[in-house]
């Protein structure tokens, strides 16, 4: 999979449809060359199995953001609200993977997917496609993921979100809206500042137009880029929250950097216990940090590269990577499952929960999994 420029801009995808039992037989016939690595020659959004996108809309709303707005060949399943999709580009020759949430609403196979992706100062993926995609671009597409989504019964939801964490919400309360559902909704969202929030117009539009809407609009470093008169300078505090219809029987939907989750938690437990909370975290609120306890030792062999590591403690994922090779991975933080391998033998430590694992020929996540003492593993 790669990154590639289309000369072919617009939302019509190229695909083939003959049966799959034609394509199993032509890329047994093709072996070790799968058939969309020749189709990818001709056009990369003519693909006989694998999902990928095309870039048909680029806006930069912000200073720190790009949105964009992605044509997925035939394979694409669709989305439900506040799922992930992962997204593949090749950065500096290196094919890189990240989890992104669609902010559209929920939408069926013929669906477009939109991103809006915040650059980070020292991230990666997040820095180049805020700097480089354009329409045409060809991206790597996994199908949606994910259960941080509305329940089929949802009640007096409220959506809290933080920074780049607005994705999920915002497809959530789009479909809603999209439903018809004309019940209290309450949206509350922080911001830096008001020149920092991509959907800053449509949120206050929305709120214009659907008096259901409780819209309460928060920013973190001041309003002063704005002149403004909407929304509230600060962090995440209960008082926040205030008058909420059927607070203790909400859906709780939270997203955003960890302290403002964290917060958010602490608040249910003591004020609505009886609030369902459901949260999506988009990095490991914790690091995975080696065990101070433990002496660190062994020899990590990756058993089908014939390459292998002193063990140094951190996760599987990080040593292979500094070994130089370049396992599959998307969230790196347990959720996304791209990164699951063959562990022939030896003990793990899953670094989330702290348990260990014994078992031989089981599949393990590389990406929260370290080794305690010998390991061999399948990359
Ligand atoms: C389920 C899920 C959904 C996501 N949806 C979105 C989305 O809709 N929009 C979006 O912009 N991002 C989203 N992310 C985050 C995204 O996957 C990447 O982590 C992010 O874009 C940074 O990638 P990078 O390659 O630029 O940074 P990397 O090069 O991987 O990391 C560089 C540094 O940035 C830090 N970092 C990475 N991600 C974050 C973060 N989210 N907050 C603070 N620091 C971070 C890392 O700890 C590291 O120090 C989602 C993540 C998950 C798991
Ligand atoms: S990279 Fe997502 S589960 Fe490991």
């Amino acid at each position: 999979m790669f990154t590639h420029r289309s000369e072919t801009n617009g939302a019509c995808t190229m695909s083939i449809r003959l049966p799959e039992v034609f394509s199993s037989i032509i890329e047994a016939t093709m072996s070790p060359h799968p058939v969309d690595r020749y189709l990818e020659l001709v056009d990369p959004m003519l693909t006989w199995r694998d999902l990928r996108a095309r870039v048909i809309r680029v806006e930069r709303p912000t200073d720190r953001t790009v949105r964009l707005t992605l044509a997925p060949t035939r394979q694409w399943q669709g989305h439900e609200a506040g799922q992930f999709i992962q997204l593949s580009v090749v950065v500096e020759g290196v094919r890189q993977t990240r989890c992104f949430s669609p902010a559209n609403a929920a939408a069926g196979p013929e669906g477009t997917v939109e991103l809006t992706i915040t650059a980070h100062d020292d991230g990666l993926v997040s820095r180049y496609l805020r700097k480089t995609a354009a329409v045409g671009d060809v991206y790597g597409l996994s199908q949606a993921a994910g259960d941080f989504v509305l329940p089929a019964e949802v009640r007096a939801p409220v959506f809290i979100s933080g920074g780049s964490g607005i994705t999920p919400a915002l497809s959530m309360l789009r479909t809603l809206v999209a439903n018809g559902y004309d019940e209290p909704v309450t949206f509350v969202h922080y911001a830096r500042k008001p020149s920092d929030l991509a959907y800053r117009a449509e949120l206050t539009a929305l709120a214009a137009v659907h008096p259901h809407l409780d819209l309460r609009l928060h920013y973190t470093r001041g309003t002063e880029d704005a002149g403004m008169d909407e929304g509230v300078i600060g962090h995440f505090t209960g008082a926040h929250l205030e008058g909420i219809a059927d607070h203790d029987d909400a859906d709780v939907f939270v997203c955003g950097p960890a302290t403002l989750m964290d917060a958010v938690f602490d608040h249910y437990e003591t004020a609505h216990p009886h609030a369902r909370v459901h949260s999506e975290a988009f990095t490991l609120a914790v690091p995975a940090a080696i065990d101070p306890h433990e002496p660190v030792h062994g020899e990590l062999s990756f058993t089908a590269s014939g390459t292998s590591a002193t063990n140094d403690g951190r996760t599987i994922l990080d040593q292979a990577e500094s070994a130089g090779l370049s396992p599959e991975s998307g969230c790196r933080m347990g959720i996304c499952f791209s990164c699951t391998a063959i562990k022939k033998s030896g003990c793990t430590r899953n670094v989330l929960t702290g348990e260990t694992d014994t078992e031989s020929d089981t599949q393990i996540q590389l990406c929260i999994n370290a080794p305690v003492g010998d390991v061999e593993i399948e990359v």
